[in-house]
């Protein structure tokens, strides 16, 4: 690595995961993972492969299937957690075992009940047995930003000593300032320099992950860990694309410090992740924000068409975002459709080609006109194999402006069709009921949002809901799609009460306490 450039560890897997109702299948973490390796990211944290079997399963899956991006696990600075990290990503081409123990003196006393020696010596101990598994150890020295100066520089020493090759110092809390981690960094990089890589991981809670970040690049940090569209633990992690924009757009205030991220990937890396895991950026949320790249006020929508750069810092399709773009038609036939999914880098097999096509046809039947992001959701909606413990067959609602709001559906289940009714306040609440009525579930529903994928009047209905199954356990998501609202409305549904079924197991062990 030059010196001039920075890796990206992506913790979208992990730490993003962490965001309440963030939780993913491994279907849609293998995916996830494979559009990382083509953004081009470093490092990809898989997850915390000891959580729970789950978990384990989907890091060792994508252990099998990255090449470019090395993968890694988290585990606590113990051995059951280091033994399930190295076995989970033992069959990774480049890999990676990231450990951690907190070297606050408030995480010592309070959390860990640990004396400062006794946590340099679990420390120690927990990065050479990392060394029996793999050659690449991470340690992180948790709550670093609340650690002392002088048992830093000790714990480093030990774990330097014990084979870590890149020490991370994470501001857990989000409590530091740009001036105040960039004087940290600086004062540890110089401490280790050719000894280890110094990385930095910073948590948004005051707003400054980014900046934060950004200090610590210029201040010797040689790897930033961070999230797609800032997902993560309360208020997020610092967000990969405004950290490799910055350093992109400003590389004169940023020293020349590169990465090597395709940054045309970023949109639809971005898309892919909102859409699964039903978080959407904030509008104006920087990069990738829905208003990020559009001009309101008559006196810059002048100033750009006398001459772009007078408010534009940069291109939208620097980030691979062809806004608003028009690509096919009723009469697109599956050369054109082909053409369309390699230039937005979709790769798929035949069978799921096949299925994504059909689906194409059936939408060009209906919609005029439609856009890379009505395709990017088909084939995403197409492709993602959550098993269909039930599935939706029929759906029939009433007249919405006379009566008693009721909605009627045919739901098949192991083979075998099952038809009811039920009556709600609203025509959303009766199809909700009777898709209850019908799995035998009790549903609660905690969130439900509908946007239209791209323009018009007939644009397709992208439908997410949150749905509590199972008491004080936590929200699962699922969403829907369709030209229709109620109809994307029932698949949400039945598709959370898939993904709950399949995560049953994972769900068990949310309670943990690990970080
Ligand atoms: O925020 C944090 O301290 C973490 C560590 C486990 C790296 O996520
Ligand atoms: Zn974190």
């Amino acid at each position: 690595m030059s010196d001039s450039s920075i890796k990206i560890f992506d913790t979208t897997l992990r730490d993003g995961e962490q965001s309440p109702g963030a939780s993913m299948t491994t279907d849609e973490k293998i995916k996830i993972a494979r559009q990382l390796e083509r953004l081009g990211v470093d490092i990809i944290e898989a997850g915390f492969a000891a959580a729970s079997p789950g978990d384990f399963d989907a890091v060792s899956q994508i252990a099998s299937l990255v090449e470019k991006s090395t993968v890694c696990s988290l585990s606590r600075a113990v051995e059951r957690d280091i033994k399930a990290a190295g076995e989970a990503v033992a069959k990774a081409k480049l890999r990676r075992i990231h450990t951690f123990i907190a070297t606050s003196p408030i995480h010592m006393e309070y959390k860990l009940g640990m004396s400062p020696d006794e946590v340099i010596r679990r420390a120690a101990d927990a990065v050479a047995y990392a060394k029996t598994f793999v050659d690449d150890v991470e340690f992180s020295c948790e709550d670093a930003t609340r650690s002392e100066l002088p048992f830093l520089k000790e714990i480093m020493d030990a774990v330097i000593q014990a084979g870590a090759k890149t020490i991370n110092l994470p501001d857990t809390v989000g409590y530091t300032t740009p001036g105040e981690y960039g004087k940290l960094v600086k004062e540890l990089s110089e401490f280790t320099k050719g000894r280890a890589i110094i990385s930095v991981h910073c948590h948004n809670d005051l707003g400054l992950a980014t900046a934060n970040s950004l200090s610590a690049a210029i201040n010797g940090a040689r790897q930033i860990e961070c999230t797609i569209n800032g997902l993560g633990e309360r208020a997020g992690n610092a967000s990969l694309e405004e950290i490799v924009m910055a350093l992109k757009t400003r590389s004169d205030a940023y020293g020349g410090i590169d990465t090597r991220i395709n940054t045309r990937e970023i949109y639809p890396t971005s898309r892919l992740v909102a859409t699964t895991c039903g978080i959407e950026p904030q509008p104006n949320k920087a990069i990738v924000g829905k208003n990020a790249f559009s001009h309101e006020s008559g006196i810059h929508q002048d100033g750009i068409l006398k001459y772009r750069e007078t408010y534009e810092i940069m291109k939208a399709e620097d980030i691979g975002w062809d806004k608003n773009r028009l690509t096919l038609g009723k009469l697109s036939g599956s050369h054109a459709f082909a053409d369309k999914l390699k230039e937005l880098g979709i790769e798929l097999d035949k069978e799921d080609f096949n299925k994504a096509f059909k689906r194409f046809k059936a939408l060009a039947d209906k919609k005029k006109e439609i856009y890379d992001d009505d395709i990017r959701m088909i084939v995403s909606d197409e492709t993602t194999e959550t098993p269909q413990v039930y599935e939706l067959v029929k759906l029939q609602i009433s007249d919405c402006s006379e009566g008693v709001p009721s909605a009627a559906a045919t739901i098949r289940f192991e083979g075998k069709e099952m038809t009811d009714a039920a009556i709600g306040d609203g025509t959303i609440d009766a199809i909700f009921k009777v898709i209850d009525r019908i799995s035998g579930y009790n549903g609660k529903l905690n969130d439900y949002k509908v946007e239209a994928v791209s323009e018009g009047k007939d644009a397709l209905a992208k439908v997410v809901v949150k749905v509590v199954f199972d008491e004080g356990k936590p929200a699962v998501m699922g969403h829907g799609l369709s030209i229709d609202t109620m109809l994307a409305s029932a698949k949400a549904y039945v598709a959370s009460l898939n993904s709950y079924l399949l995560m049953k197991d994972r769900l068990k062990n949310v309670k943990c306490d690990h970080i």
